[in-house]
């Protein structure tokens, strides 16, 4: 169970990892990365043009998980 205030990562099989929540992102630099809705992909295929985002790439490439 989750509540409205908890932040869930979801790994979704040969796919973005899913945010879910108030979640802040920044570059390693400290740097905040504009998030402006409440639920984002994040890119963990590495092929997006869009990092740290997914933009669907992965498909088309063929990624694929163990999990
Ligand atoms: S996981 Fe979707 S483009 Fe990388």
């Amino acid at each position: 169970m989750t509540t409205s205030d908890e932040v869930t990562i979801t790994a979704y099989p040969d796919g973005p990892l899913l945010v879910r929540g108030a979640a802040s992102l920044q570059t390693v630099e400290g740097e905040p990365i504009e998030v402006t809705r409440r639920t984002v992909a994040l890119c963990r295929c590495g092929l997006s043009t869009i990092k740290p985002f997914c933009d669907g790439t992965h498909k088309a490439a063929g990624f694929r998980t163990d999990v």
